[in-house]
């Protein structure tokens, strides 16, 4: 029974990541048409008191949101992106539930705050490298390190729902936390839930 279930989600888990991957080439083509310089008025705004958070500037430009559309800011790539302000006290919307989805679904493995453990790796590290499509392919499809000596197994969580309906939250919360735009803290305030992610968390979780 078990093994059945495996094999007839594979085929679901890379549809999955298609039709992710699709919506990434469309916000791509978006930010090439509009200016993809960082918008001043959309710059981040970092808590210079945190010092949990290991600022990388070069990160922190690359990061940078040069678009929001519904409440979701989008980086010149045009992947997902966090986005801080009031002297880091208040993020948005998709950040703060990232940090929440992060602390339900996988810091029993990768620890608090993405800082790592003994048996899953630092996704604070990870994200520094990982493109949107590397981490949503991995976080769907898991990953294993299984020899002699070690036994590292990522679970694919593309059947569950409470990971893949938050993906964009998630990466958003991890890239926040690779590029040091927030520390090893609950975030506070928050930019309010956009309509946007009302209708999608309703179609993705009920679909
Ligand atoms: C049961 C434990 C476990 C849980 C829960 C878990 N992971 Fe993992 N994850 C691992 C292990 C172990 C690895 C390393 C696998 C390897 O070495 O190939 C890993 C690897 C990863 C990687 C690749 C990191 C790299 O540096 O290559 C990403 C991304 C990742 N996990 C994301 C997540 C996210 C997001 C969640 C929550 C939705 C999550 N994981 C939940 C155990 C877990």
């Amino acid at each position: 029974m078990r093994h059945l279930s495996k094999v007839v989600l594979r085929p679901l888990a890379a549809g999955l990541a298609l039709a992710t991957v699709g919506m990434v080439a469309v916000h791509a083509e978006d930010a090439k048409k509009a200016d993809a310089k960082p918008d001043p008025a959309l710059a981040n705004q970092l808590n210079p008191n945190d010092k949990s958070a290991e600022l990388d500037e070069k990160l922190l430009a690359k990061d940078a949101a040069v678009k929001v559309e519904d409440g979701k800011y989008f980086d010149a790539a045009g992947s997902p992106t966090f986005h801080i302000t009031d002297n880091g006290k208040k993020v948005d919307w998709y950040t703060y539930s990232g940090y929440r989805r992060y602390h339900a679904e996988c810091h029993v493995c990768h620890g608090p705050d993405g800082m790592g453990s003994t048996y899953a790796p630092a996704l604070k590290d990870s994200l520094k490298t990982l493109s949107y499509e590397e981490f949503v392919g991995i976080v769907v499809g898991g990953k294993q390190d299984v020899n002699s000596s070690t036994q590292k197994v990522m679970p694919a969580f593309g059947d569950n729902k409470n990971v893949t309906c938050y993906m964009d939250d998630l990466y958003v919360y991890l890239k926040a936390r690779a590029s040091g735009a927030l520390g090893r803290v609950r975030p506070g305030d928050k930019e309010d839930k956009p309509e946007a992610a009302r209708k999608a968390e309703k179609e993705c979780l009920g679909g």
